[in-house]
C-alpha cells in the first residue's frame, strides 16, 4: 500500500522507514528505526529529489508510482551519493528511461565508482547557483561540500520556499505517520537521536556545516526537507539553533557528564562518589555512564551536549582501558572541542591512565583540563573523601 504525504500542494514525501535494521552504517544502534526520505515535485516537469536505501525499495516505488500517476518522471536530483539515498538510481533509470539525472561533477564521479557508469547519456551537471525551471517552480542548486561527503549539495525551491537539505537536519528514528516535526514532541522524543545522528555522522565537519548555514541564512526558507526524520515547517529557529551550537562545538547544557570504565566496580564506585559530591554541592542533572555498557555514539552525543566531562579510567596493560581509549579516539575523530575536563584514574600497582588521558584530551581544540585529579589505588576508601571534595570543588568552580 502506498504511504505518502503532501509537504506543499506540489511537493509530496515519498520516503519510507526501516524498523528492522539494527545498526545504521553497521555501527550505530537504531532502536527507533530510521526513515529514508525522498520527495516528488509535480509541476509542468516532474522531479524526484533523491532516492532511498535498498531496504525500503518496495515501499518507495509504490509511493513514487502512486504520486506520479500517469506522469512520466523528468528529473532525478541527487543531492547526496551515500548509498542510503542513492541506491535506487539504477532502478529509477530502468523504470523511467527518459529521466535526466541532476548532480554536480563529484556526484557523477561517485556514480562511476559505485555503479560503473556516470549515466552520461542523461546527466545534467550543475554547479553552485545553477537553476532548473520546472514551470511554476525554480530549483536552485547550492553546494554543501563535506556536509558530510564532498559531493553533497542542497536544493532550494523558491516557489514554496522549501530547502531539500540532504543529511542536514536529519535524525535517526522511523517516521510514524507524523512526518512533520510539529506533529511530534521533538524535544522529548527526537532531540537525543537528532544530536546522536549529527554528532556521530556530521560532527567532524562543523566548519562545513557553518558554511552551509551561512548560505541558508541568505534564503527565505519556510520548510526544511531532510533525508532522514521529520520535515520542519514550523519553529525552524529551534533546529537551526541546535545546529549552530553543534557545528561550533558549543555545549547545549552547562552540565556534568561522568564517564567511567570499571573492571570490578571500584572505579565505578569512585565515579558515583564524585557524582554524589557534586550533587550535595547543588549540581543537578548529573549524568553517569559506564562506557562498557553504553554505545559510543550515545557517549559522543552526551559529550557534545554537556559543558563538563569527567573521565574515570583504570590503567590497563600500562595504558588506558581499551574501551575508554576507543572513546577518546572517537572524540578526536569527531573534533570534539571547548570542554572542561576532569580525570580520575585507578591502578593497583602503577596507575598511569590519568597522564595518558590528559595527553589525549590535550590534542583536542580549546579544552580546559583541571589540574586537580584523583588517583585510586585499587579501591577508594573513606580517607579519600577529601580528594573527592577537592575535585568536586574544582569542577563546581568552573560551572
Ligand atoms: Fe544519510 Fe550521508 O547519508
Amino acid at each position: 500500500m502506498y504511504n505518502v504525504r503532501k509537504v506543499t500542494e506540489d511537493i509530496t514525501w515519498v520516503g519510507a522507514s526501516d524498523r528492522r535494521l539494527a545498526l545504521f552504517e553497521n555501527i550505530f544502534p537504531i532502536k527507533r528505526g530510521v526513515s529514508y526520505n525522498a520527495y516528488v515535485l509535480k509541476d509542468e516537469k516532474t522531479v524526484l529529489l533523491d532516492t532511498v536505501d535498498a531496504s525500503v525499495a518496495g515501499q518507495f516505488f509504490e509511493n513514487l508510482e502512486f504520486v506520479l500517476g500517469d506522469s512520466k518522471l523528468d528529473y532525478l536530483v541527487v543531492n547526496h551519493m551515500e548509498p542510503d539515498h542513492c541506491a535506487m538510481i539504477g532502478d529509477i533509470v530502468r523504470r523511467y528511461p527518459d529521466v535526466k539525472i541532476i548532480g554536480n561533477t563529484k556526484t557523477f564521479g561517485m556514480m562511476t565508482q559505485f555503479f560503473g557508469t556516470d549515466f552520461s547519456d542523461r546527466s545534467v551537471v550543475v554547479k553552485e547557483g545553477d537553476t532548473l525551471s520546472t514551470g511554476k517552480h525554480t530549483l536552485h542548486f547550492v553546494m554543501a561540500p563535506m556536509v558530510h561527503w564532498p559531493e553533497a549539495m542542497v536544493t532550494y525551491d523558491d516557489a514554496d520556499k522549501v530547502l531539500f537539505s540532504a543529511d542536514g537536519f536529519g535524525t535517526f528514528g522511523a517516521l510514524n505517520g507524523n512526518i512533520f516535526a510539529d506533529e511530534v514532541d521533538f524535544d522529548r522524543d527526537w532531540l537525543d537521536d537528532a544530536r546522536r545522528y549529527y554528532t556521530n555522522i556530521v560532527g567532524k565537519y562543523g566548519a562545513s556545516v557553518q558554511a552551509l548555514l551561512k548560505k541558508a541564512a541568505g534564503l527565505d526558507i519556510a520548510v526544511i526537507c531532510p533525508l532522514h526524520g521529520p520535515v520542519w515547517r514550523e519553529n525552524l529557529g529551534y533546529i537551526l539553533e541546535k545546529y549552530q551550537k553543534w557545528s561550533t562545538y558549543e555545549a547545549e547544557d552547562q552540565a556534568v557528564v561522568i564517564m567511567y570504565a570499571s573492571m570490578y566496580g571500584n572505579t565505578a564506585s569512585a565515579a558515583d562518589a564524585l557524582a554524589g559530591a557534586l550533587a550535595v554541592r547543588g549540581i543537578k542533572k548529573i549524568a553517569v555512564y559506564d562506557v562498557s555498557n553504553t554505545h559510543v555514539s550515545e557517549l559522543i552525543s552526551e559529550i557534545f551536549r554537556a559543558s563538563h566531562l569527567v573521565f574515570a579510567v583504570p590503567t590497563y596493560n600500562g595504558g588506558i582501558y581499551p574501551i575508554m581509549e576507543n572513546l577518546l579516539s572517537d572524540m578526536k575523530a569527531l573534533a570534539v572541542q571547548k570542554k572542561t575536563v576532569a580525570v580520575m584514574e585507578n591502578g593497583t600497582w602503577a596507575p598511569t591512565a590519568a597522564k595518558q588521558v590528559r595527553e589525549k584530551i590535550s590534542e583536542l581544540k580549546d579544552m580546559t583540563i583541571l589540574d586537580t585529579q584523583v588517583t585510586v589505588k585499587s579501591a577508594m576508601h573513606a580517607e579519600q573523601q577529601k580528594d573527592l571534595d577537592v575535585l568536586a570543588d574544582a569542577i563546581v568552580g568552573t560551572l
